[in-house]
């Protein structure tokens, strides 16, 4: 068992064991999907200092300097139909946010799958279903960078949030338990995570720009429904379900977000 298993690892409440690390790999998702078709158990986590090819949504490159952010992928086998498997994105996001209150900093969830601070993105997640209906969540975490390593992207760090650097290995800790406190509430309460989803939602009540394909919608962010399609009311005044794809908001400065 490798230093930093032996350290990390006693500290997880449920979620996060076996906890994997290798120093550098591909992409942890792409490698904890393989890992999950030879039967891999429910609650594992893939933990890496550097991706070489790390993936984003949408099939976009994710890209981190060695060390600077926190990288990894949880594998889940939760007794639920594929349809509802938005939850487990949403108690990510959540368990995120939760954790962060823990150091004292304010992040929100912009649907879908992004967590922000400050009005911008610090965390995203790529949730992908395997064929034998597990989900392989993973997450990337801003964290050391300084403003010049965002190459150009709208984009925060927790150390540029807060100026101090930030310890990874403990942030893994802290996402990993209120996972595990979510995912444990989750299965006594099936709904509950929908109020606190909400509350925790950057986008609703915004005007909002969706691109789906050649088309281009205006509208309002009204709310997100308990299957994760994202209500919209257009601008001509009708009514809009986004059950995927991105959204974006317009900045004060003309920017989007
Ligand atoms: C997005 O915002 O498009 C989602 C980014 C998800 C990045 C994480 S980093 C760890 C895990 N492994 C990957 O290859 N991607 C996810």
């Amino acid at each position: 068992m490798n230093d930093v298993v032996k350290q990390l690892e006693p500290r997880l409440e449920g979620l996060g064991k076996p906890l994997i690390y290798a120093a550098s790999l591909g992409s942890t998702n792409t490698a904890l999907k393989q890992m999950a078709a030879k039967g891999q158990a429910h609650g594992t986590c893939l933990l890496t200092d550097y991706q070489t090819n790390g993936r984003g949504r949408m099939d976009r490159h994710w890209q981190a300097r060695a060390g600077s952010s926190l990288l990894f992928s949880l594998l889940l086998r939760p007794q639920a139909d594929i349809a509802r498997m938005f939850v487990f994105t949403a108690l990510a996001g959540l368990a995120i946010c939760n954790a962060l209150d823990e150091y004292g900093v304010n992040a929100q969830i912009k649907w879908p799958n992004d967590v922000f601070v400050q009005g911008l993105k610090l965390c995203g997640m790529l949730s992908e279903i395997n064929k034998d209906g597990s989900l392989v969540i993973g997450i990337g975490v801003n964290v050391n960078q300084e403003t010049g390593d965002m190459a150009g992207l709208p984009g925060i760090s927790l150390k540029m949030a807060t100026n101090k650097q930030w310890s990874r290995q403990d942030l893994l800790v802290f996402i990993l338990n209120n996972f595990t406190a979510c995912y444990c509430q989750w299965q006594q309460a099936p709904c509950a995570w929908h109020a606190a989803y909400i509350e925790r939602s950057w986008l609703l009540g915004k005007s909002v720009v969706v691109r789906e394909g050649e088309n281009i919608l205006n509208g309002y962010a009204l709310t997100v429904a308990m299957d994760g399609a994202l209500l919209l009311e257009l601008d001509d005044g009708r009514r809009h379900k986004l059950s995927h794809g991105d959204v974006s908001v317009l900045a004060i400065d003309g920017k989007y977000k």
